[in-house]
């Protein structure tokens, strides 16, 4: 901008002093002011124009969050029909093995308990009895499977009931102690209960495999009309800045992350290297 010598000041002290003027300094200040509202026409143009380009770019950046919160929500849609695709299936194949597999091995062993009261060799019985013990083997393994596909305490006992069973079952042989504390006053419904199941099964994994922890410790609470849950070890801890970007073939915390937002609600990991580790997640009740 060109502002005449002396800027605004000499036509300020015409208009606030009664200085008298000469033809000259009238034709001066006016050649000024002229000048002035040119620049001022000029800027004011500019200004209009930036901000008609703002607001066309504000439109631009608000379309684009729009669509990405569109694509996000869709993305989160899927997941959760995948999640509960994954839980129905599990039920299916679980009721498949309990009502066919199991009960025909159950079946074949105690009809080789009858077989076996019918011969005589020793030889023979023998080998009866070794079968009969394979048999037991082939039905406990079965057994397992039922109960990794989903445990039936789960929805005969409840959230901390089946978390307690799952704690025993996998650490106790790795002489991992471990504890929950349930302080939930009513059984979460069905979907609540097995999204924070899964979600913590996925921690016991992680302690499991990572941790060389001595101790494991769950808590479930009831926070904000959701359900509190955390699980904490006392083992090596790791550095959160290097596992924070997703490394491809370790998604197990991203997942967890995932289905916790899925539910609407959230999930976090705090852990240092020699402090151990807490996976801390919540999880809305319905309605
Ligand atoms: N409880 C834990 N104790 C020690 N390290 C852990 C624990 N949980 C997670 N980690 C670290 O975080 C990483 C990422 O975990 P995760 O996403 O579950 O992938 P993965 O278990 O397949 O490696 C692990 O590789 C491990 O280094
Ligand atoms: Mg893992």
């Amino acid at each position: 901008m060109v502002i005449g010598e002396g800027g605004l000041e000499p036509i300020r002290k015409v208009l606030e002093e009664d200085v008298p003027l000469t033809e000259e300094d009238r034709r001066d200040l006016t050649h000024q002011l002229l000048v002035y509202a040119e620049e001022l026409s000029d800027l004011y143009h500019a200004a209009t124009e930036r901000a008609d380009k703002m607001e066309a770019a504000n439109a631009e950046v608000n379309r684009t969050l729009d669509l990405l919160r569109k694509a996000d929500d869709h993305r989160r849609k899927l997941l959760a029909a995948l999640v509960r695709a994954e839980e129905e299936e599990r039920k299916r194949i679980a009721s498949d093995v309990h009502d066919d597999p199991i009960q025909v091995m159950t079946a074949v062993g105690m009809r080789l308990h009858t077989v076996r009261a019918l011969v005589s060799e020793p030889e023979a019985q023998e080998m009866m009895e070794r079968l009969a013990v394979t048999v037991e083997e082939a039905i406990e393994r079965l057994r397992f499977l039922l109960f990794e596909l989903r445990p039936r305490s789960l929805d005969r006992e409840g959230l901390a009931a089946a978390l307690r069973e799952y704690l025993e079952v996998t650490f106790s042989q790795a002489s991992i102690e471990y504890e929950v504390e349930n302080e939930l006053g009513v059984e979460p419904p069905e979907e609540i209960r097995t999204v924070i199941y899964r979600i913590a099964r996925e921690a016991f994994a992680n302690v499991r495999r990572h941790a060389k922890a001595k101790k494991v410790s769950v808590l479930l609470r009831s926070e904000n009309s959701g359900v509190l849950a955390r699980v904490r070890d006392d083992g090596v801890g790791f550095s959160l800045s290097e596992v924070e970007t997703n490394r491809p073939g370790h998604l197990g915390l991203s997942a967890c992350a995932e289905r916790a937002e899925m539910a609407g609600g959230w999930f976090r990991i705090d852990s240092a290297p020699g402090s151990g580790t807490s996976a801390e997640f919540w999880i809305p009740l319905p309605g």
